[in-house]
C-alpha cells in the first residue's frame, strides 16, 4: 500500500506517454517555442510495463494514460495491450482525434470509459483554441465511442468570456446522449497565461445551469475529482472539477508518472523523483515511490494557499500541463 503522512492511500496512477500532441491548445502548451522530449528520454514500452507492475503490486487499482496526447505515440497500441493485461482498471484521457484509428486496440484492452477533452461546440472556436481544424473529427469520434457502448466523459476547461457562454449548449448535449460533461475550472501552469480573472468558478457554473435546469447532486465516489449532478429528464449527466475554488485534496489518491519517467506526488508539486534512470540502472524503485509520496503536501502541491484570486502569477513554477498530463 502506498500512503502519505495524511493517511491518504494512493491507488490511482496517471501515466503520461508523451509530451507531444497533435493539437496546440493555448492553455496547455507553454508560450515559448516548445521542444518535445527526444524518444531516448521517454519510457519505453517494457519500462512502462515494469514500473506499472511495481505500482499494481502496491495496490494501485486504476491507471490512466495521458499525454500530451497519448494516442500520438506510435507504440501506444503496444502499451495499451501490455497494461490491459494487468489487474487494474485502465483508462485514458485523449483529445479524441485518433480514437477511430485505435478503436480495435482500445476495445481489445477492455477499456470501458474514455475521457475526451473538448472545450467548445463551435468549429471556429475549436480552431482558435487548438490551432487545428479538427472539430468534426472529434465529434464523430465521440459518436463512434457511444455507438460501441464505451462510456464518455467530456472535459471542458471553462474560461471566462471565452467559452462560459457555451455551458448550456454542453448541458443540452446530455439530454439525449449518455455522456458526462465535466466543467473544469481553469488552472495555472507555467507559461499558460492563466489569470484569476479567467477562472469561471463552480459557483458561477452552477448558477448559469440553474437559470434553465433543476440539477440534483449525485453522491460522489470517495476519490472523485468532480462533483456530479443529474438533470431528471436527461440521459447524460454533468460534473464540476473545482480545483481553484474548492480543492478536493483531502481525498487525493493520485500519483503521476511523466513521459520521461519522473514521479510527481501532486499536479502542482515542483519536486519530482526520477524513476527511469534508477530502473535502467537496476536499482530498487519502491523505496523511491514511498519517499516521494511521504513528501506530499497537504494541498495543491504546497504551491498555493488561500483564495485563488490572490495567486501571484509570477510565482507559478511548475511543469507546463502538456508535460504532466492533467
Ligand atoms: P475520472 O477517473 O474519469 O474521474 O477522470 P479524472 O478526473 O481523474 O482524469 P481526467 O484526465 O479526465 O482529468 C480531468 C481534469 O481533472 C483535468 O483538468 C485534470 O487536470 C484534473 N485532475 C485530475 N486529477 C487531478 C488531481 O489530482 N488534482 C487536481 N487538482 N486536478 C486533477
Ligand atoms: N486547467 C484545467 N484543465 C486543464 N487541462 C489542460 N490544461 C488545463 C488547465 N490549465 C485539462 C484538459 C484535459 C485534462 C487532462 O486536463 O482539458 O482534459
Ligand atoms: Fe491531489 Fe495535488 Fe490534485 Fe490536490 S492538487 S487533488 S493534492 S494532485
Amino acid at each position: 500500500m502506498i500512503q502519505d503522512t495524511y493517511g491518504r492511500v494512493h491507488d490511482y496512477l496517471r501515466i503520461s506517454l508523451t509530451d507531444n500532441c497533435n493539437l496546440r491548445c493555448f492553455y496547455c502548451m507553454p508560450e515559448e517555442e516548445y521542444a518535445f522530449a527526444p524518444a531516448s528520454k521517454l519510457m519505453q514500452v517494457d519500462e512502462i510495463e515494469k514500473l506499472a507492475k511495481i505500482f499494481v503490486a502496491q495496490g494501485v487499482k486504476k491507471i490512466r494514460l495521458t499525454g500530451g496526447e497519448p494516442l500520438v505515440r506510435k507504440d501506444a497500441p503496444k502499451i495499451i495491450e501490455a497494461l490491459g493485461k494487468l489487474d487494474v482498471e485502465l483508462a485514458i484521457t485523449t483529445n479524441g482525434i485518433r480514437v477511430d484509428e485505435m478503436l480495435p486496440q482500445l476495445m481489445a484492452a477492455n477499456i470501458k470509459a474514455i475521457n475526451i477533452s473538448l472545450d467548445t461546440l463551435q468549429q471556429d472556436k475549436f480552431l482558435k483554441i487548438t490551432r487545428r481544424d479538427l472539430y468534426h473529427r472529434v465529434r464523430s469520434n465521440i459518436e463512434l465511442l457511444l455507438h460501441h457502448n464505451i462510456r464518455v466523459k467530456i472535459n471542458v476547461v471553462v474560461m471566462k468570456d471565452f467559452n462560459d457562454n457555451e455551458i448550456l449548449d454542453f448541458i443540452a448535449l446530455t439530454k439525449h446522449n449518455n455522456i458526462e460533461i465535466r466543467f473544469i475550472e481553469f488552472m495555472p501552469f507555467s507559461g499558460n497565461k492563466w489569470s484569476s480573472n479567467q477562472v469561471f468558478t463552480m459557483h458561477e457554473i452552477l448558477s448559469e445551469i440553474a437559470t434553465k435546469y433543476d440539477a440534483i447532486p449525485v453522491v460522489a465516489e470517495l476519490n472523485d475529482t468532480s462533483k456530479r449532478f443529474m438533470i431528471p429528464s436527461h440521459v447524460g449527466s454533468f460534473a464540476v472539477i473545482s480545483t481553484m475554488s474548492a480543492p478536493f485534496c483531502d481525498t487525493c489518491n493520485r500519483m503521476r508518472l511523466t513521459a520521461d519517467g519522473k514521479l510527481k506526488n501532486c499536479l502542482f508539486s515542483k519536486s519530482e523523483t526520477d524513476l527511469l534512470t534508477p530502473l535502467r540502472n537496476g536499482e530498487a524503485i519502491l523505496p523511491l515511490i514511498q519517499e516521494t509520496i511521504l513528501a506530499k503536501a497537504k494541498e495543491l502541491g504546497g504551491q498555493f494557499s488561500g483564495a485563488f484570486e490572490t495567486i501571484d502569477t509570477a510565482t507559478i513554477d511548475n511543469r507546463s500541463m502538456i508535460t504532466i498530463g492533467g
